[in-house]
This record gives structure tokens, sequence and C-alpha cells, in this order.
């Protein structure tokens, strides 16, 4: 039985910061910027919005009446969390109108949260072919004003429709993984930012990258050559070439200029949005499907890596007719209809906060889904 993403879909705010303007208010080089660290813009979240309102705008590109019925598992897998105890993807059912008879729930574990969650999906689609499984990646990535991690900050939401009818990527089987304890990045709960060994955080990245490559080269006798594409977690587009680059030398010249260009691709959109945290990898993921020459049946490799740390290296298959199987003009007006806005607007907005006894004024709000108020510190959320 084939198993798969059917649909996906994706968020990102309303407004952007561009990246030249930070590098100039922090008196850094644009260039440092723009390639050094590879961005372009920063998405900036309303103060109304959050891991749940993203992840009900990404889910509501590719839920309707039909597929909602079907759906027997929901997962939100976020490092965003608005709830110490209280998961994401309960707001969500009731934001987008699911069946209660599901299983909905939330994953932690940094950027790998998505990925735990589309394996999981998977396992679940093989034991019920009948059902499908929403899961849904949403984070805000935050470092703080005037930090080295800020330039990499970002937000927005991915949902991914996983079923026995894969319309736009075959998951195959062949998967490995690691995990070990690390400290490269962590966010204690008192904090709303996060705190990074930067450098460390790149080189356990790369460590990660290089050993499960080794596996699964080992593992099934694949070589860089049974691929049309490598996509990586992309924290800062630079990254992801950072760990591109062990393959130099090792492959043929012809083919690390092929992956390269296919980099590219994949890196498109997340220029321009900025870390997604757990939803990075698929951001990249949809990048590469509407911005390359990629073809049905053409195997792509997808490595996930979360810090603190866990990695996974899986292969996909693209499936025939996968562009009308995805929203492409949904997804480039969530791109390119922005506001930009001033660097002390976005210093503003980071620091504002809806507090309990508050409310938000619908008027306001961009989007369909929002933080409508706080009430005896419950979060209530409503749609337009
Ligand atoms: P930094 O110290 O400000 O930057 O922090 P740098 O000095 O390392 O410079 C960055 C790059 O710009 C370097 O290139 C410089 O040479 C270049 P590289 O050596 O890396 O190839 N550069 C220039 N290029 C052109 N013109 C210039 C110029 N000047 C310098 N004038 C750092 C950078 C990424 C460390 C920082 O932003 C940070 O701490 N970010 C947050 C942590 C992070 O994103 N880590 C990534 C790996 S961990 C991960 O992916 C997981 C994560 O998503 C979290 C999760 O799992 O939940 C983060």
């Amino acid at each position: 039985m084939d198993i798969g993403i059917e649909k996906i879909g994706f968020y990102t705010p309303k407004q952007y910061i561009d990246i030249v303007e930070l590098a100039q208010a922090r008196n850094q080089d644009p260039d440092k910027f723009t390639i050094g660290i590879g961005q372009d813009k920063q998405a900036v979240p309303a103060v109304y919005e959050d891991a749940v309102t993203m992840a009900a705008e990404a889910s509501n590109q590719i839920l309707d009446s039909d597929n909602k019925s079907d759906i027997g598992l929901v997962i939100v897998g976020t490092e965003s969390s608005v709830d110490e105890s209280k998961a994401a993807a309960l707001y969500l059912t009731e934001l987008l109108n699911l069946p209660e008879n599901v299983r909905a729930f939330e994953i932690k574990e940094a950027c790998y949260g998505a990925t735990a969650g589309l394996q999981m999906a998977k396992n679940f689609v093989a034991a019920h072919p009948d059902k499908k499984a929403l899961v849904v990646a949403s984070d805000i990535a935050r470092y703080g004003i005037n930090t080295p991690g800020e330039v990499t900050q970002g937000a927005g939401s991915v949902a991914m429709l996983i079923s026995s009818e894969p319309k736009v990527l075959k998951l195959t089987d062949q998967t490995v993984y690691m995990s070990r304890n690390v400290g490269d990045f962590w966010r204690p709960t008192f904090s709303k930012t996060a705190f990074a060994r930067g450098k460390f955080s790149n080189q356990i990245y790369i460590e990660f990258f290089e050993t499960l490559w080794a596996r699964y080269q080992k593992e099934f006798g694949a070589t860089a050559d049974d691929f049309k594409a490598m996509l990586y977690h992309i924290p800062y587009t630079k990254m992801g070439a950072k760990a591109m680059r062990t393959l130099d030398g090792k492959i043929s010249a012809e083919k690390y200029a092929q992956l390269q260009t296919e980099y590219q691709a994949s890196i498109k959109f997340g220029r321009e949005v900025g870390n997604l945290y757990t939803g990075s990898l698929y951001l990249g993921l949809i990048s590469y499907l509407l911005n390359s020459d990629v073809k049905p049946d053409d195997n792509l490799l997808l490595f996930s890596y979360g810090s603190g740390a866990v990695g996974e290296l899986y292969s996909a298959e693209v499936v025939d007719g996968f562009k009308d199987n995805i929203n492409v003009q949904a997804i480039k007006s969530v791109i390119d209809d922005r506001e930009k806005i001033s660097i002390s607007d976005y210093e503003k907005i980071f620091s504002d906060s809806i507090e309990d006894g508050q409310s938000v004024d619908p008027e306001t709000v961009t989007g369909k889904f929002y933080l409508k108020e706080i009430k005896e510190n419950e979060r209530l959320y409503s749609a337009k």
C-alpha cells in the first residue's frame, strides 16, 4: 500500500521585515545577512497569531468537508506551545470543525516534531488504510532583539494530509534516525525566546547529517545518484548548503553541481520567511516542488533535524500530478501578499502581548483565525 502526503498547505503571517534593513539597524554588513546567512525577509506574527492560529490557517487550505470526515489522527508538531498541558491540536479540532472520533495531540522535539508526527501518521494509515491523518508543523522562531539568532527568526505553519492516496509524495520505508542529548539549543519554560550555542548547533547539525547519510548508504545500498534532490531542515538557508558541502569530493562533480541547483529551488520560499522551526523542512519541500523541474517518480532525500537533538534521513517519491494537488495560487499569495513593516514597528510587535482580561478587535485581524481573548487565563480562539 502506498502511503504519503495527499495534500500540503502553508501559511505565514501577513507582515515581514526586510533583512537588509535589519542588518542596517544592527550595524551589520547586509551581505553577512543576505549571503553569509542567506535570508531576504523575515515573517513577523501579529499579536493575535500563535502556533494554533497559524496551524488552523495552513490546515484550512487543504481541508474540505469530504476529507475532514476521514481524519482519525490530528498531530501538531510545535515548540511554540501555547499551553503546558493542553495540546494545540485540540483548539484546532474546534476551529476546523473536525469530528470528535479522532486522536488529537501535540508533539514536541524542537524542529523534529513534524517529522515524528509524519512517521507516526504513516504507521497510523498503515493500520487504518481508510483513515487520514492531519499533521501540522507550526512555530514562531524567536531568539530576541539584537541577538546573533535574530536574523534566523521566522514564523509559519505547514499542514499535511497523510493518507493511502498520496497525491503529492509517497513515503518509502527507507529511513534512518538518531537521538543524542545535546545542549545546542533550548528554550526553558519561563522564556519566550530560545537560547542557542549557535556555532555548536551548526556543527551538530552537520555531524548528524554526515552520520545519517553514511548509515543510509550502508543500510540501503544507496548513492547520491539515486536522488534527484536532497532537502534539508532550513533554520537559515546557508545551513543546508553547509551540510551539503560535506558531499563535495565524495560524489561526482556533476552530481554535486546538480544537487546544488536543486537546493536553490528548495530554499526560495525559506529566504522569504525565515525559520519555521519544525515546518522548515516541509516549506523547503513545497518550495522545491513548485520551483524546480522535478518529475513524477523522482526520488527525494529529506533531512530532518531538531536540536537537542534528533535527526532523521528518509526518502520519498514524487507522485504523478503532484502540482494539481497543491493549491499553488494560495501558497503564492500567502508569500506575495504581505506588507513590509519597519524595524521599529517589528520591535514594538515583538514586545507586545495579549494579557489576561484583554481581547482583540476582529477588525484588526488580517487572517481567518485569531486569538480572540484571554479570559481567566484561558486562551479563546475564533474564526472570522
Ligand atoms: P554569527 O556568529 O552572527 O555569524 O551567527 P557568523 O560570524 O558565523 O557568520 C555567519 C556566516 O556569514 C559565516 O559564513 C560568515 O563567514 C558569513 P559560514 O562560515 O557560516 O559559511 N559572513 C559574511 N558573508 C558575506 N559577507 C559578509 C559576511 N560576514 C560574515 N560581510 C548563527 C550565525 C547561525 C550561529 C546565529 O545566527 C545563530 O545562533 N542562529 C541560531 C541557531 C541556528 O540557527 N542553528 C542552526 C543549526 S541548529 C538547527 O537547525 C535547529 C534549530 O532550527 C532549532 C530547533 O531545532 O528547534 C535552530
